[in-house]
């Protein structure tokens, strides 16, 4: 980002995709691990890779696409990153929320973030899905750490509705109409890339959480900062290190992704229609 202000940074990003799409986007959407499918079912797409865009972070992981995809899921328009960044790649706090600043910056207003987590909650079971409710982030520093730049919000932010109450209302309501299950609690979030301690997953039990995981937490708070309104919701892949005897693995992760990813795009699909 040279000696470019971020504002100035963030406005040359904006202005690239502007000028490539055919409608504006109202809705963003996060696409999680073993979850990016639904960008292929976008219609009208435009895909614009991460490399291209100005200032744009450029994605590391396998499965993890790296571009935008942009068109119409059924009657919206939205903004679909596949591929997210996040910490445990090596990316600063602020380089990895810089895709979210992005989006308040096009006038996006609306962001969903969907990832894979571990099950913490000894009741709840693999494969279900978890409306986040508030989140715990113990852990690395604000992605806001640094020079505030007031065009986009406020030195000190409200985090009390970072998981907005009424979209989440509206989720819980679109579940129960399409008969989907859908669990509703806190999200702990860890840099990774280790998987958490048992003794680790015990503090976040006791803490409150019902989930861990190692992404959306970072871009929950710079959401909140620009007046984004996020909805964020879990895929348990697995449960948590230490629930069971079975040591934990990417592979499990992506296979228990991939077995609902049908219920969690249908749900998706549904909320965007709503929303
Ligand atoms: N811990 C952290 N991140 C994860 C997990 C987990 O158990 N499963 C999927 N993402």
């Amino acid at each position: 980002m040279e000696d470019k202000t971020l504002m100035q940074c963030l406005t040359e990003a904006a202005d690239y995709i502007n000028a490539r799409i055919l409608a504006k986007p109202s809705i963003a959407i996060v696409l999680g691990s073993g979850l990016g499918d639904l960008a292929n079912q976008i219609e009208d797409a435009v895909r614009i890779p991460y490399k291209d865009i100005p200032h744009f972070p450029v994605s590391t992981v396998a499965g993890h696409a790296g571009q935008l995809v942009i068109g119409k899921l059924g009657t919206k328009t939205v903004l679909c990153m596949a591929g997210r960044f996040h910490y445990y790649e090596g990316y600063s706090m602020d380089r990895l929320v810089f895709p979210i600043q992005v989006m308040r910056v096009m006038g996006l207003e609306k962001l969903i973030l969907t990832n894979a987590a571990g099950c913490v909650n000894k009741s709840w079971n693999p494969g279900e899905l978890m409306l986040i409710s508030d989140h715990i982030k113990l852990c690395a520093e604000c992605p806001m750490r640094g020079p505030n730049e007031d065009k986009l919000g406020a030195r000190f932010f409200d985090m009390s509705n970072a998981y907005d109450a009424s979209l989440r209302a509206i989720a819980r309501e679109e579940a129960k109409r399409l008969g989907i299950p859908l669990r509703e609690g806190v999200y702990e979030y860890f840099t990774g890339p280790n998987y958490e301690t048992p003794a680790e997953v015990r503090f976040a039990r006791t803490a409150g959480a019902d989930a861990v995981g190692m992404s959306t937490v970072p871009e929950a708070i710079a959401a909140a900062h620009c007046g984004l309104r996020v909805l964020g919701i879990s895929c348990m892949t697995n449960m948590a290190a230490g629930v069971t005897d079975a040591p934990l693995n990417h592979k499990e992760v992506l296979e228990t992704s991939l077995r609902v990813s049908k219920q969690f795009e249908t749900l998706v699909k549904d909320i965007v229609e709503k929303i």
